[in-house]
């Protein structure tokens, strides 16, 4: 005969397809009733909308259904309360520090759970995502810290994409953070942009690691943490592609202060990228905005604009989603070049100009918790307006 027990035993396997943790670990499962062989379950869904909830009811009735006597199941599915959301995120920061183990904990935790590194003397921290990989995530992350490079900002790039690093090649560094009689400072680019890359500091062998959960976390807290940046106003931060844990461990472990979404127009399906909105809502990190990428193709004879994957959706997927299209970028081969050769710095358009411009000015918008500011840096910034 089914009980709550052993149907909620049953839901112990079923897993958010986003997060990859079990739903009652989670708190998603609200309740679940039993009469007779009917199974009422009430799920919560961690963001309204959520573009997984066909497969969350699939996966949960499946669970169910393998629970003997239990004939018929009806599964209910609403958007979590705030309340509900910050225990989500608890149990997240927790699990993360549970991985951790020990003494590194110790060191690094209060006990209430992961902390987020302080701000220190940078000004805005942006994490540029994607729902899926190779979309110009690491591209877009480059011309814009060259473009902000051009404003007159001192910049930096934590390349967090700990097993396809790339930001190195396409600034064309290939030497390693240096010793100074303080610490460590991550390599300069040629216009003074401060980069680290997981690839500049890992010896041949180490290049086939795989990297788990709580390392991931350690190299990234590492990155940003033990190398000296100095005053930035802004770190650009390239996230891997998709949703998994490492883009998570990102914003358990810094004080990201807005995310930018990539995308190319083919994978402007709702879904694709509703997947790296909803991580960014999850963990209470506004959203900049979206930045089409390889829109179009401008042919070199006739300078007509091609666009290659039909016309651009990202007017029409800001609209239905609430999040601002700041602008597109073609396929240019000039840009694929310059990325071999580590040229990227050379790179001028004007259309990505007026992007960048977009994006300083949305930072300008976001909040920041007052202990986070740099009263010095903002003023230094707003005098160069
Ligand atoms: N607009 C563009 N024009 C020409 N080449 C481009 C453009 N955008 C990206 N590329 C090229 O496409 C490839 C993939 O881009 P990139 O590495 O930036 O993607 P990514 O999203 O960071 O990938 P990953 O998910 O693997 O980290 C690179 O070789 C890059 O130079
Ligand atoms: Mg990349």
């Amino acid at each position: 005969m089914a009980t709550t027990e052993k149907v909620m035993r049953a839901l112990e396997s079923v897993k958010d397809p986003e997060i990859g943790i079990s739903m009652t670990k989670l708190g998603m499962v609200r309740s679940v009733e039993v009469q007779g062989n009917t199974v009422n379950v009430n799920i919560a869904l961690t963001v309204p909308n959520c573009p997984l909830t066909a497969q969350i009811r699939d996966d949960v009735t499946k669970a169910v259904s393998a629970v003997e006597g239990v004939e018929k199941i009806q599964v209910q599915l609403s958007p979590m309360t705030e309340e509900e959301r910050d225990r989500v995120v608890e149990t997240l920061r927790n699990r993360t520090d549970t991985e951790q183990g020990g003494a590194q904990q110790a060191k690094r935790s209060s006990g209430l759970g992961i902390e987020r590194l302080p701000k220190g003397s940078i000004g805005r921290i942006i994490a540029i995502a994607s729902g899926k990989g190779g979309v110009g995530k690491s591209l877009i992350t480059a011309m814009l810290a060259v473009e902000l490079r051009r404003h007159g900002f001192s910049v930096g790039i934590l390349d967090a994409d700990l097993t396809g690093s790339s930001i190195a090649k396409i600034f064309g560094v290939n030497g390693r953070p240096a010793r100074t009689p303080s610490g460590t400072a991550p390599p300069v680019s040629r216009t003074g942009i401060k980069l680290v890359s997981m690839n500049l500091l890992m010896d041949r062998e180490d290049a086939a690691l795989i990297w788990r959960g709580p390392m991931i976390n350690s190299a990234i807290r590492q990155l940003y943490a033990d190398l000296e940046w100095g005053a930035l106003d802004f770190l650009l931060v390239d996230l891997p592609p998709g949703t998994s844990d490492s883009p998570l461990t990102v914003f358990q472990s810094l004080p990201v202060d807005g995310v930018l979404i990539v995308s190319s127009p083919q994978d402007l399906a709702v879904t694709i990228v509703a997947k790296a909105i909803n991580m960014a809502e999850i963990m209470r990190t506004p959203v900049l905005g979206m930045i089409e990428n390889m829109s179009y193709l401008t042919c070199p004879d006739c300078g007509k604009r091609i666009e290659l994957f039909g016309k651009s959706k990202g007017a029409q997927f800001s609209a239905a989603s609430d999040v601002e299209f700041l602008g597109s970028l073609a396929v240019d081969p000039v840009i694929s070049r310059l990325c071999d050769e580590g040229r990227i710095e050379e790179y001028e358009s004007a259309s990505f100009a007026s992007i960048a411009e977009r994006v300083i000015e949305k930072t300008r918008q976001v909040e920041v918790p007052q202990e986070l500011t740099r009263p010095d840096i903002l003023a230094r910034r707003e005098s160069r307006r």
